[in-house]
């Protein structure tokens, strides 16, 4: 008897914390277009969880625009005024602690974040990266698949962990690259891409669908 109400108290513990909406942060130093197709899906879908925070290094990231637009707490903090970057990423870790995130998404964010930080947030950090990993990683996945001749390219939405564009993969869709494709087109159509399928990962996410098995993640849609 005794087990059994444990047993209810924490099934019911479980359903609280699966209902319950993830606080998402979006981390990026540039253009935002990613952050801005996940504020868009997220607000047209239920993906049971809101963008709350948006952090960028770079005070003059559009993203910053795009957060204050969409009328989301956003924050920068410049690497300059920071001694080494041990401190900056806990200044930033101490944020987003006090935010409340249960989701930290990489899009364009130009800085590697520190093992203590990702530690911290393990398989709660996602990244999006313009190619077919594990090819092409490194900030140029782009150009570098475009200048090899590759045939097919493609997005890949990743766990971060502690190696560069490395972590457990969650979707990949490849990119065909035609003889025609100028770099500019290819840009185009990576970028169409990841706005339809990062939206996805962090859905998935944030509906609890995702199952990690060493490497592997098995997405289990609930509908
Ligand atoms: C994207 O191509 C993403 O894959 C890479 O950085 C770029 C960011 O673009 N990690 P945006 O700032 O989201 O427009």
């Amino acid at each position: 008897m005794k087990n059994n109400s444990l047993n209810k108290v924490s099934q019911n513990e479980v359903k609280k914390n699966e209902a319950r909406r993830k606080r998402i942060a979006i981390f990026a130093s540039g253009n935002g277009s990613n952050l801005q197709a996940i504020l868009d899906y997220s607000l047209k879908n239920d993906i049971n969880g809101d963008v709350v925070f948006v952090f960028s290094n770079n005070p003059d990231a559009y993203a910053l625009i795009r957060a204050k637009n969409a009328n989301v707490k956003n924050f920068c903090l410049d690497l300059k005024n920071f001694s080494s970057r041990q401190l900056y990423d806990m200044e930033i870790l101490k944020i987003v602690k006090s935010e409340n995130i249960d989701l930290i998404c990489l899009a364009g964010y130009m800085l590697i974040l520190s093992s203590d930080f990702i530690n911290e947030y393990q398989y709660k950090i996602l990244n999006i990266h313009p190619s077919l990993l594990p090819s092409f990683k490194g900030t140029h996945g782009i150009k570098d698949a475009f200048e090899y001749g590759v045939k097919v390219t493609g997005v890949t939405v990743h766990f971060v962990d502690n190696e560069l564009d490395h972590g457990p993969i969650i979707l990949q869709e490849p990119v065909k690259i035609n003889d025609e494709d100028s770099l500019e087109q290819l840009e185009e159509k990576i970028h169409k891409v990841e706005h339809k399928i990062y939206p996805l990962a962090v859905k998935y996410f944030c509906k609890d669908e995702l199952k990690i098995i060493g490497r592997k993640v098995i997405i289990n849609e609930r509908g």
